[in-house]
């Protein structure tokens, strides 16, 4: 997927490669916050049972944030861009790409990415959505990579911003306790040093049925299920093995291995999904960035939310490598190699 950079006034002596560097990043959560008792109670008034103790010990979630009806993905992105123009120290007007990464847009169009422009005050660049599920932040970064390694974009907002709460059928127990509302940001900028090293793409789109939202609107209604469907089981086999040719191949593209890597920043989904892809690794969990105790599954948001959260924190800093990775519906799957 790594296209070769862009070589600025040519091939010969003193020309320019053209990488992509992470300048600023941001995040989004909304203020209400649901512990799994919070949830728990509120789904046995429905007479549906589930405990603290079972999504815990089955996913390692303790907390998610869900949406009040006023705010929406595009609220959130904007809020999450803002954040990372603002660590950037960039102003709104040089970003000449946006692109959002959602499952839950505002509505059917026009896209998120466009919604988002408006709010920032900016008008004449590209913006455009990535509809690639949970791993549709990474399948974001990629192509924002390939544009300025390519020289189509300077400055590249990379959202991933998500409404899930509005898709869950909480009289499914099997997953509406797993996932939450957020949004993350990341500003890309051209740069002579990389940045994002490496990354890859892939798809299997005969794993289509194991988590989907069949729902479609037409005739101005909706027509089929609206709500989220996941064979769990088959989606967490799925991911592991995902994860682990992931790792395999972006290493390989860029020339490293995993003793390299200071962090893994897996999408968050269930803390044994990450657990298991470590231990393969050989990696201790003392690497891997976790915050899906904290979030629930963000699905796009997921990424961009758990590396702004480390960075505000000071655990991710400037000099490391990180490695990140999605996973989910499509089915979809992606990795990234980056030197922060
Ligand atoms: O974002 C895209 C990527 N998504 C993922 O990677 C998710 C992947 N899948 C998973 O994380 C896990 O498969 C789940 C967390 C969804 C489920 O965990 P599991 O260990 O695979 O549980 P299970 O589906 O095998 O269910 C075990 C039991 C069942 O009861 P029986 O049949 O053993 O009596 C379920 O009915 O747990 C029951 N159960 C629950 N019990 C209490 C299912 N959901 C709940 C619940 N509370 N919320």
């Amino acid at each position: 997927m790594t296209p070769s950079p862009k070589v600025a006034g040519g091939d010969g002596p003193g020309s320019i490669r053209l990488y992509a560097r992470i300048a600023g990043t941001g995040s989004c959560l909304p203020p209400r916050r649901l512990s799994n008792q919070d949830l728990a109670d509120q789904l046995a008034r429905d007479g549906i049972e589930t405990s603290d103790a079972w999504i815990v010990e089955r996913t390692g979630i303790r907390f998610r944030h869900f949406a009040d009806p006023g705010m929406s993905s595009s609220s959130m992105g904007a809020q999450a861009a803002l954040q990372a123009l603002e660590a950037a120290g960039c102003a709104a007007s040089e970003v000449d790409l946006i692109i959002c990464a959602t499952s839950t847009p505002d509505m059917v169009f026009p896209s998120t990415a466009c919604l988002i422009q408006r709010q920032l005050g900016i008008r004449g660049g590209a913006a455009f959505d990535v509809q690639a599920v949970c791993s549709g932040f990474i399948y974001a970064l990629s192509i924002a990579d390939a544009m300025i390694r390519t020289g189509a974009a300077r400055k590249a907002l990379i959202i991933g911003a998500e409404v899930f709460s509005r898709i869950l059928d909480f009289k499914d127990r099997t997953t509406c306790v797993l996932f939450g509302d957020g949004a993350g940001a990341v500003l890309l900028e051209v740069s002579s040093a990389p940045g994002i090293v490496a990354s890859c793409l892939h798809a299997d789109g005969a794993y289509a049925d194991i988590l989907k939202t069949p729902g479609t609107i037409s005739g101005g209604e909706v027509l089929g299920d609206p709500f989220l469907r996941m064979e769990g089981q088959a989606v967490f086999k799925q991911a592991i093995v995902a994860l682990g040719e992931t790792t395999e191949e972006v290493l390989t593209l860029a020339g490293r291995d995993i003793t390299q890597v200071d962090w893994l920043i897996l999408h968050q989904a269930n803390i044994r999904i990450m657990q298991t892809a470590a231990r393969k690794l050989g990696l201790p969990m003392e690497r891997v960035l976790v915050t899906v105790d904290q979030h629930g599954n963000t699905s796009a948001a997921s990424i961009p939310l758990a590396l702004d959260h480390a960075i505000r924190q000071g655990l991710v800093t400037r000099g490391q490598s990180l490695l990140l990775e999605g996973m989910g519906g499509g089915f979809t799957w992606g990795g990234a190699l980056i030197d922060y």
